[in-house]
């Protein structure tokens, strides 16, 4: 599967939902996450997002990631059409430590 990581945390440019073709991205109040066991690895998301926020989970390191995909997409409501970016979503795309600030 592929994961949306904290880079996409007060972004939001859902770019992404609009290139799966299973639709399985899930929309929090301040990130997206994709529903790993509907996610089927095509991996045309990864490049369409401007923060690049989406990572396959065979990198190393994501498993925190994972857990909170896997945990939000039970609990969030699906998104399946763009919408404008958070504001200031372009200076916020590069600050660190977002989970930890901004995650709700
Ligand atoms: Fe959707 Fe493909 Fe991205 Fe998985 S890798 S979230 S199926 S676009
Ligand atoms: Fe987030 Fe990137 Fe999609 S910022 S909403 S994962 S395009």
């Amino acid at each position: 599967t592929y994961i949306v990581n904290d880079l996409c945390i007060k972004c939001k440019y859902t770019d992404c939902v609009e290139v799966c073709p299973v639709d399985c991205f899930y929309e929090g109040e301040n990130m997206l996450v994709i529903h790993p066991d509907e996610c089927i690895d095509c991996g045309v998301c990864e490049p369409e997002c401007p923060a690049e926020a989406i990572k396959p989970d065979t990198e190393s390191g994501l498993e925190k990631w994972l857990e909170v995909n896997a945990k939000y997409a039970e609990v969030w409501p699906n998104i399946t059409v763009k919408k404008d970016a958070m504001p200031n979503a372009d200076a916020l795309a590069t600050e660190e430590g977002k989970f930890e600030k901004y995650f709700s």
